[in-house]
């Protein structure tokens, strides 16, 4: 089956990877028959991509990063070649600014964005859940419109990720409430916004594209719980769908049972597992019709230098894309 969305999803907010190594994977991509990388710029530990009229995003959050990981960001030179780049190769740069959580590296660079008004300190660990913006500050509304209008006109391509995973502090309200303002705020910079499965909460008005991620296979009670609900409510909406199930797609995960190294929650995930998941089986009670894609995911609490992320990626994703391509 020919998709037409065949992705990569790569965190270079963890760890950051820069664009020398980014140009080499939009290449190997384009060469998978792959067409979209998707860059989760933004998260607890880094701010990754200079956003003009807000140079203390990366200024302060650009040098920080997870425990062992890389430092660093993208400049709008460095940006804008890299998406030319991988334009010219077939490849859409989708730019992920993960909110309303993820967000300790805009409270640690922004202390407006904090409740007590001071800077959040940095974080290098790698728990998710535990940061959030404010609905009732003013700082939060001017962030959202500075921040997703200066990343919609840095970017050529029709997509916007904002998002939406794992914000589980913010009232359901509150967190719909965000993410259908972060969306209209997209879709006024003439973008078509993206989020993960979460935000489904957001209803109809918000108009997105979903991710879907997880079914709440793992995670203790309360997340499997929110991951359930969270994917009945994509099953339930009209939304296009985007398949990244972690089971099948995530692969910072193990191999193998036997391998030491790489994450585990959602088991582990040999070649053929990556190539033999049958997509239209992934979502229980989800119409097919409604699958536009498939994207793989590497997530970087661990893979900090790239030929970790080689020998993690690309036996995988070259079976991954024979099933997406
Ligand atoms: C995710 O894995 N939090 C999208």
């Amino acid at each position: 089956m020919t998709y037409a969305w065949r992705g990569l999803s790569l965190d270079i907010a963890r760890s950051f990877f820069g664009a020398a190594v980014l140009t080499r994977v939009v290449d190997r991509l384009a060469g998978l028959g792959l067409n979209r990388l998707h860059l989760h710029l933004t998260d607890d530990q880094g701010w990754r991509l200079a956003i003009p009229g807000r140079p203390e995003l990366t200024e302060l959050s650009g040098p920080t990063a997870v425990r062992g990981g890389q430092g660093g960001y993208l400049t709008v030179a460095e940006w804008t070649n890299l998406v030319e780049h991988a334009a010219a190769r077939g490849v859409t740069v989708v730019p992920e600014i993960d909110l309303p959580g993820h967000v300790g590296a805009a409270l640690h660079a922004v202390p407006a964005l904090n409740p007590d008004g001071r800077a959040r300190p940095p974080d290098d660990g790698s728990a998710v859940g535990l940061t959030q913006l404010d609905p009732d500050l003013p700082a939060t509304a001017e962030f959202l419109h500075d921040v997703l209008t200066a990343v919609a006109a840095l970017t050529p391509g029709p997509w916007l990720h904002i998002g939406g995973d794992e914000c589980p502090l913010l009232s359901e309200a509150a967190y719909a409430g965000l993410v259908r303002q972060a969306a209209a705020i997209v879709r006024a910079a003439g973008k078509i916004p993206v989020a993960w499965q979460e935000a489904a909460l957001a209803g109809p008005e918000a108009d997105l594209t979903l991710q879907f991620w997880s079914a709440g296979e793992a995670g203790d009670p309360g997340i499997r719980r929110r991951l359930a609900a969270s994917a009945a409510r994509l099953v339930a909406t009209g939304a296009p769908v985007i398949l990244s199930p972690a089971a099948h797609t995530y692969f910072d995960h193990k191999y193998s049972p036997r391998d030491s190294f790489g994450q585990d929650w959602a088991g582990t995930i040999s070649v053929e597992e990556a190539g033999g998941w049958v997509p239209e089986a992934a979502v229980p009670g989800l119409d097919p019709a409604r699958i536009v894609g498939l994207e793989a995911a590497l997530w970087t609490e661990s893979i900090h230098d790239e030929a970790t992320l080689d020998r993690m990626l690309w036996p995988r994703l070259e079976a991954f894309s024979r099933l997406a391509a």
